[in-house]
């Protein structure tokens, strides 16, 4: 039973109530598939009717992402994510603020990223899987999002980051200062970077929502 729920929480905008109801016609205003002129003028326009959807509709009208969009599966999904992103962010952080000489200095470097960044993975996994399971109820919405582009900008920066640090820097010297409570510059600069990335992943997220 659908229950008519916001993706982004709390009371839904009117644009996206309205946006809702459109699909829920069948009508993708501004997504170039012929319904979309048969609604603006009562006719279809042959122009687009002889083009196939693109892969963003064909995965939006598909039932599963249809049922996920329209029942309790968006919020559910949505909180799975945000689990899923806590525990990304909690461990990245964790290791960016040691990588800063700022935190859990006690601890050797090579004993906290052991620890965590399994769980780092992990969870980017459940956050990947969520995240898709929501995308697909407007995909051709969400490409089309600024703030969605940003974000999906930014993740591939955050792991270029993190392999740059990984085999330049951790590999190549970390006997030398594993213990050190002042890493060298190139791991603080690492950090200091990867936590302005995170930052705006996480801003780039919450703002998709706001915009769709
Ligand atoms: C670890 C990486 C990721 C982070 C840090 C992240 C961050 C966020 C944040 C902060 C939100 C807003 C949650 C809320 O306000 O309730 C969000 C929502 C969302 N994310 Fe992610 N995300 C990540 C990965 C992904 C991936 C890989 C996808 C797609 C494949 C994705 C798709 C979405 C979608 C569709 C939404 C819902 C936006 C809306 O409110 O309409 N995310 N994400």
């Amino acid at each position: 039973m659908p229950l008519g729920v916001s993706g982004a929480g709390g009371p839904e905008a009117p644009h996206r109530v309205e946006a809702r109801k459109a699909r829920s016609e069948g009508i993708q205003a501004g997504n170039g598939i012929g319904i979309a002129n048969l609604a603006a003028t009562g006719r279809p326009s042959h122009k687009s009717d002889v083009h196939p959807p693109s892969i963003w509709q064909w995965l939006q009208d598909h039932p599963l992402a249809q049922h996920i969009g329209f029942t309790w599966w968006f919020p559910l999904l949505e909180s799975i994510h945000v689990i899923g992103i806590g525990l990304v962010i909690g461990s990245i952080l964790t290791v960016d603020l040691r990588l800063l000489g700022l935190a859990a200095l006690r601890y050797p470097l090579t004993q906290i990223t052991g620890k965590l960044l399994p769980w780092t993975w992990a969870a980017f996994v459940v956050a990947a899987i969520t995240g898709f399971g929501m995308f697909v109820t407007r995909a051709p919405a969400y490409v089309e999002n600024p703030a969605f582009q940003i974000k999906f900008l930014l993740l591939p920066l955050a792991c270029i980051n993190m392999a740059i640090f990984h085999f330049r820097t951790f590999r190549r010297g970390i006997a030398d200062w594993d213990t050190a409570e002042e890493p060298p510059p190139a791991a603080r600069i690492a950090g200091g970077a990867s936590l302005l990335i995170w930052a705006g992943i996480v801003l780039a997220g919450r703002w998709t929502g706001h915009l769709i």
